[in-house]
């Protein structure tokens, strides 16, 4: 059964939880993930050039045979290229490498403020939209200042920022400011990210937070996982998040999270969990992937 989805500012339709693709292809069977997701009801699949497997997802996608209309492919502008014509450029590559002729989404990955150029990159995204290319844009990592800058000189304004958002880091003044605009919240990290380190340590803040009383409780009462309360309340909140799964069991447990629905209160409670832990870069940085 498809997510349901949810109405941004532009009046198009995204669902409201999508599968994220980092590192997709690490090791494991991207055809076989991809057709389990298919299968499990995902129609968004949150990609980036940065992630190097645009290909072998569009691929998938394209030999699972579900037809491309009922899909909501997004990617990302990789650091580098936020130059006009390049970012127009590479956003025609991704297109090439997915196999496909337009885009559901298109998003600048990080602002990289040290370089300056993110608003001539939003002029690019703009531009995309206009020749049809690219059904709806967005950014990803940007801090109020940076929205700011895109507030004065866009015609669009962005409909989606794709944010680090769990319940350990739930950043209300930028979502506060973002609802003003009409700009939804996508979560990346909404589980905590990954469980092992790239250094290949265990995340031990992941381990806290999945022991985290409130949502112990939460996940008896309900009787569903940990995970699914996370990603509930996430929903509940209008917040879209993106998790990645390789394992069968957890793509399932993953999107079968909306046949429950928490109170005020208990949202609540797990927003109180903040401590405004960031588990990955921020916008300010992540300069160093410059190209
Ligand atoms: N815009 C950005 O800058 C940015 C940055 C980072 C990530 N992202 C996007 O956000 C997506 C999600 O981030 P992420 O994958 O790093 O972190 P995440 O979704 O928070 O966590 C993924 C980890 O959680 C595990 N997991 C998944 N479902 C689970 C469940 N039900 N119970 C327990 N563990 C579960 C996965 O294990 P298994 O794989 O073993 O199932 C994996 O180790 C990425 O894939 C990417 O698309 C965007």
């Amino acid at each position: 059964m498809p997510a349901p989805t949810i109405t941004l500012n532009n009046g198009a339709k995204i669902p409201a939880l999508g599968m994220g693709t980092v590192f997709l292809d690490a090791g494991g069977d991207i055809q076989k993930t991809i057709d389990a997701a298919v299968e499990a009801g995902y129609r968004l699949f949150d990609c980036a050039a940065f992630y190097g497997n645009e290909e072998a997802i569009g691929t998938a996608l394209k030999n699972n045979g579900i037809p491309r209309e009922e899909l909501f492919i997004s990617t990302k502008l990789k650091n580098g290229h936020h130059r006009f014509d390049d970012a127009c450029r590479e956003c025609e590559k991704s297109m090439r490498r997915l196999g496909v002729d337009y885009l559901d989404m298109y998003l600048i990955h990080f602002p990289c403020p040290e370089h300056g150029l993110y608003t001539e990159a939003w002029k690019a995204l703009e531009h995309l939209h206009k020749e049809g290319l690219v059904r709806t844009i967005g950014v990803s990592n940007f801090h109020k200042a940076h929205l700011e800058r895109i507030l004065d000189v866009c015609e669009i304004v962005p409909a989606i920022n794709q944010l680090e958002f769990h319940p350990y880091l739930t950043i209300e003044p930028l979502r506060e400011f973002m609802k003003k605009h009409g700009i939804v919240t996508e979560a990346w990290f909404p589980l905590g990210g990954p469980a092992v380190r790239l250094d290949g340590k265990d995340n031990p803040d992941k381990e806290a937070l999945f022991g985290e009383p409130v949502l112990t409780e939460l996940a008896e009462k309900y009787n569903k996982t940990v995970a699914q309360i996370i990603l509930r309340w996430e929903t509940q909140l209008g917040i879209i998040p993106v998790p990645k799964a390789s394992s069968p069991k957890h793509i399932i447990e993953n999107i079968s999270i909306f046949d429950f629905e928490m109170t005020p209160d208990e949202l609540e409670a797990i927003s109180g969990l903040n401590k405004n832990r960031r588990f990955g870069p921020s916008g300010d940085e992540c300069n160093e992937y410059w190209d």
